[in-house]
């Protein structure tokens, strides 16, 4: 296990939406760190979520920090949306931006706020060298965005060792996030391979048992 306290964030996207507030409740009882919230416009990935009035009402309902993952084309439109909705965490996809310094730079402007660079699992890190000093997460995502359920890319345990070199050596604080197919099995490999912040979705929220689902990953993964 290295260094650094993991956080788990658990991704609403498997959710009973009929249930969220309850949900994301018993989320947070159980000792969840921050709340994934998958956010899918039917362009970028073949699925559509929700927008920032979601995430408005979701803010007035947990204490938890909001964790925004833009699957979107142009996310510089819908940065600024999403944090006057309460986001604190906010990421967006490289293969989405055609000017990822400016769109960082915009994100950053945001006072307060985290700014991540999410990466399909067929795009090489060496694309994110001259952004990685700027921003304050990267996620690594271990499936194809657009569904929760989704079977971890093995591949993935090697890239977050790469991505992690690649921080010592630029001398980066800049944390870890890995997304997708994350469960009991394989929490324990992507936090020693160097990932900070592990989201998951399915594993917590489909079987109905979201407490014990949760705190049975957190104990895989100490
Ligand atoms: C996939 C989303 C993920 C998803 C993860 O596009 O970005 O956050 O909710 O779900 P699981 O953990 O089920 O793979
Ligand atoms: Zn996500």
């Amino acid at each position: 296990m290295s260094e650094n306290k993991k956080m788990i964030a658990p991704s609403i996207l498997s959710a009973d939406f009929s249930q969220l507030g309850n949900q994301i409740s018993l989320a947070e009882e159980a000792g969840a760190d921050l709340l994934h919230i998958d956010v899918m416009d039917g362009h970028f990935v073949p699925n559509i979520t929700i927008g920032p009035d979601v995430v408005k009402s979701i803010k007035k309902s947990t204490k938890l920090p909001l964790d925004v993952h833009l699957m979107v084309e142009h996310p510089e439109f819908f940065i600024d949306h999403f944090v006057d909705a309460g986001a604190n965490w906010i990421s967006f996809h490289t293969e989405a931006c055609a000017h990822l310094h400016r769109t960082i730079h915009l994100a950053k402007s945001k006072v307060g706020i985290k700014v991540g660079v999410a990466i399909n699992p067929a795009t090489a890190l060496t694309n994110l060298v001259n952004v990685i000093d700027y921003v304050d997460f990267v996620l690594v995502m271990s499936v194809n965005p657009g569904f929760g359920g989704q079977e971890f890319i093995e591949q993935s345990v090697g890239k977050i060792k790469f991505l992690k070199e690649m921080l010592k050596k630029t001398k980066s604080k800049a944390l870890i996030q890995i997304d997708g197919g994350i469960d009991e099995s394989n929490i324990l490999k992507v936090a020693d391979a160097g990932a900070d912040v592990i989201v998951a979705g399915s594993s917590v929220f489909s079987n109905g048992q979201i407490k014990k689902s949760l705190q049975a990953l957190k104990k895989a993964l100490s």
